[in-house]
């Protein structure tokens, strides 16, 4: 089979958000920290009316509608989450409830978690399975949601909420790379739940980043070397069209662009150093493991790689500055927001670098080619302009006040083990097509329903 990749993409966020400036103000830290050192603009956030099971439905109900999916041409369903609300049934044992419904029960796949990696690994399963022995010539959907949520403190704004589907198969117009997948996995304890009774993760904000940054380094170098086996002219980021990277906040994928290039320059000759690096020759000697945290490397390969940021990564961050870390759907929320912030026309025969990263610690770097085909009714076509009517969205979402936000927030905390539980957040807010929680009874099961 050729050209296996993501035929086509739906993405959803909640209804309401908080704006990132109010909460600066709420949370009586200094005015900018959010929005300028964290590079945010708004975060999404479910009331206790949603729950991983509701916002995955509610994702995969749409892909199936917008592109008429016959259930029966689906032969594997993924989920990738890092919400938890059960230590044994999975997310994809409930999304099953749609399909067993038209008696269409012969489909593989269960959930995968690690963090905000849990997405990207049920997307390779599903791209391996097309690509396998096993493969029956059905499709394959992705599932990849969560509800980020942090207690009271530095972290809490960078939360988010959100889901994505993407429907897998053969003749793709978003086509991935063949052997060329890099992956940097190892322990660490960065940003982990080891207290199941409570939604908010442990984590270690200052080691989470250098974990990541150096998660980059890793796939980034390895990346390249593969990608030189099959294109001895590639050229690391001047060879790719867009760079897209899981965004825990933006400051710090624009922080990672800057470091690809940091990375470029040690590996770059002398002489190309010189010609491509101009003034930066004073970085020469610099180690990768001891300039995490250095100001004056940072400083200089942001302003370096300011415009390449605008071009190929920019592009990439208006779903993640306007509803925050979404876990493992963030770098798939980064490929709607590139794919919805150019001309088609500019899209047609790019490549696309995509950095995936899930604390603990797993992550990949990967690629993505547009195919050449965008006219009217191709599958191109037809896949950004399902997306731009879920983007537009974003606009039609209900600003909350952060008291208000922070009572919502409390509400969750106090109720997350509670049972037999009616949940109080409005449905009238929901989005039309949004699944939500009626009630959890006594024996904890979940029952749902569809505004
Ligand atoms: N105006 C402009 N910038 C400001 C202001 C201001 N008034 N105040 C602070 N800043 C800047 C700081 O200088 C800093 O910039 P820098 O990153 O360039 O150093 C930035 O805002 C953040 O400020 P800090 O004081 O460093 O932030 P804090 O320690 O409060 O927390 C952190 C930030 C660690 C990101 C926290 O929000 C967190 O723990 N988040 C969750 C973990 C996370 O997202 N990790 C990333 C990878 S792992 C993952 O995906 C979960």
């Amino acid at each position: 089979v050729e050209n296996v990749g993501i035929i086509a993409m739906e993405l959803y966020f909640p209804s309401q958000y908080v704006d990132q400036t109010a909460l600066e103000t709420f949370d009586g830290t200094s005015s900018g920290k959010y929005t300028i050192g964290l590079g945010q603009k708004k975060m999404g956030f479910c009331s206790d009316r949603e729950d991983i099971n509701s916002i995955c439905m509610t994702a995969l109900h749409r892909l199936i509608e917008r592109q008429d999916i016959n259930l029966h041409d689906i032969g594997r369903l993924e989920v990738g989450t890092e919400t938890i609300i059960d230590k044994s049934k999975s997310v994809k044992s409930f999304l099953m409830t749609l399909f067993a419904k038209e008696g269409a029960t012969d489909i593989e796949g269960i959930d995968t978690t690690n963090a905000c990696y849990g997405g990207t690994a049920a997307l390779f399963n599903a791209i391996n399975w097309v690509e396998s022995s096993s493969w029956d010539g059905r499709k394959a959907i992705v599932v990849a949601g969560d509800i980020a949520v942090y207690g009271k403190g530095p972290a809490r704004p960078t939360g988010g909420a959100g889901a994505v589907a993407m429907l897998i198969g053969p003749d793709a117009p978003l086509v991935f790379d063949r052997c060329v997948r890099a992956s940097y996995m190892t322990h660490a304890y960065d940003f982990y739940k080891p207290d199941l009774a409570s939604e908010f993760p442990f984590v270690d904000g200052k080691l989470s980043i250098h974990c990541y940054l150096s998660a980059l380094d890793n796939c980034y170098n390895l990346f390249c070397k593969k990608m030189r086996k099959i294109d001895p002219d590639f050229k690391g980021l001047l060879s790719l069209d867009g760079m897209l990277f899981h965004s825990p906040y933006s400051k710090l994928v624009q922080k990672s662009l800057a470091r690809v290039c940091f990375n470029d320059f040690l590996n770059a000759s002398e002489e190309k150093r010189e010609v491509q690096f101009p003034g930066l020759s004073e970085f020469k000697n610099h180690k990768l493991e001891d300039t995490y945290f250095d100001r004056d490397v940072e400083k200089a390969f942001m302003t370096y790689s300011l415009e390449l940021f605008q071009n190929k990564t920019k592009p990439s961050l208006n779903i993640a500055q306007n509803v925050g870390n979404m876990y493992t759907p963030s770098l798939y929320g980064g490929l709607v927001s590139y794919l919805t912030s150019k001309n088609p026309q500019e899209l047609v025969g790019k490549k696309i670098g995509l950095f995936s990263y899930g604390s603990g610690l797993a992550s990949t770097m990967y690629s993505i080619n547009i195919c050449d085909d965008h006219s009217k009714g191709s599958k191109l076509e037809k896949l950004i302009t399902t997306l731009n009517t879920s983007v537009i969205l974003l606009e039609k979402r209900e600003c909350v006040e952060p008291t208000k936000f922070s009572e919502l927030m409390d509400v969750r905390t106090k109720n997350y083990h509670t049972a037999p539980y009616k949940p109080s957040g409005s449905i009238d807010k929901l989005f039309p097509g949004t699944y939500y929680l009626v009630e959890i009874d006594d024996q904890r099961r979940r029952t749902y329903d569809r505004k």
